[in-house]
């Protein structure tokens, strides 16, 4: 069934598990999800970028979410697991709209790189649009070094748990993103990968509402393996080990985004398929065993998150 992504995360929170939500540009990738979903029993959000949206409109990004809207619906309400669909880093009102317009179950704000009394300001305005039409609202607090779209920052800017319950209480915004430490790509950490969990324990205790965590794919080995065995560059790629990621569930994070696991697990299958099969050249055949390994990523994340069974 298709959800406001509230309905989902509002149970995760209660419960204390956490939920994938999963980015897609393509039909494949929902499929993928939807499926692994299915067998594990377990709610799924998808999310599209901005990027995402130019992409699959073909440059016209209110095309683009009408198209996901559309494809999202029409899988989401022939299954019996909880399927949202949410905007991911919405950072220009263009894209927001297009989304809230299309029927969206939530949409991201995120003018985190604001100073605060801005971030509130937008925030606010977005919250009140997005709630008159069922639309569920994420916004960020902090910064996560990395690239989002087209935003670069250099160095990480943590969220300060006084100003994030200022935040909540004054936006009304139903999840927040604290930044904790986490980065987006596929290379989070030079030496050991260390979250600041005090801090977001304080943000959990203080604004009570469901968290998000940003750049928390894993950067699954196996699947660099197998890229690399057949020709991919991977060297350096670290992501959050599974552990990490259980303890920030713990500590109160409910909505757990991961893209860069599931371009990995995709171009290893495709990659390792392309090889084995030099003669193929049937897209619904060489994206067969990348769909299958995503799939595969996707489950298990389902099992560490705990999010398995909770429908
Ligand atoms: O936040 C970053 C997501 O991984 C989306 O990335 O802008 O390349 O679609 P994208
Ligand atoms: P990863 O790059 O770690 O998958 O993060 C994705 C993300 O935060 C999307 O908003
Ligand atoms: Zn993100």
């Amino acid at each position: 069934a298709y959800v406001n992504t509230k309905v989902i995360l509002d149970k995760a929170n209660k419960e204390g598990y956490g939920v994938g939500a999963f980015n897609v540009n393509n039909l494949e990738f929902i499929h993928a999800i939807i499926e692994a979903g299915v067998e594990k029993k377990s709610p799924v959000i998808i999310q599209t970028s901005q990027g995402a949206l130019k992409y699959a409109g073909d440059g016209d990004v209110y095309r683009g979410a009408r198209l996901f809207v559309k494809m999202v619906r029409e899988f989401a309400d022939s299954v019996e697991i909880p399927v949202a669909l949410n905007l991911d880093h919405g950072s220009k009102l263009e894209n927001i709209m297009a989304c809230i317009q299309a029927g969206y179950s939530s949409v991201m704000i995120d003018a985190s790189h604001s100073p605060l009394e801005e971030n509130i300001a937008i925030t606010k305005d977005i919250v009140r649009i997005a709630h008159a039409a069922n639309v569920s609202v994420e916004a960020e607090l902090g910064q996560l070094a990395g690239i989002e779209d087209d935003v670069v920052a250099e160095h990480s800017v943590l969220v300060d748990p006084n100003e994030a319950k200022r935040f909540v209480e004054e936006t009304k915004v139903d999840f927040l993103a604290p930044a904790i430490g986490t980065s987006h790509g596929a290379f989070k950490f030079k030496g050991t990968a260390k979250l600041d969990f005090d801090r977001l324990k304080e943000v959990k205790e203080l604004t009570k509402i469901p968290l998000v965590l940003h750049g928390a794919s894993s950067v699954v080995q196996e699947m660099v393996k197998i890229a690399e065995a057949n020709g991919a560059d991977f060297g350096g790629s670290k992501g959050v080990p599974s552990d990490i990621l259980k303890e920030t569930v713990k500590y109160g994070i409910n909505k757990v985004n991961t893209d860069t696991d599931l371009r990995m697990a995709y171009i290893a299958g495709l990659r390792e398929f392309l090889n084995n099969n030099p003669k193929e050249f049937d897209p619904r055949k060489y994206f067969a065993t990348a769909k299958e390994y995503t799939k595969k990523v996707i489950m298990d994340r389902m099992e560490v998150l705990d999010s398995v069974g909770k429908i």
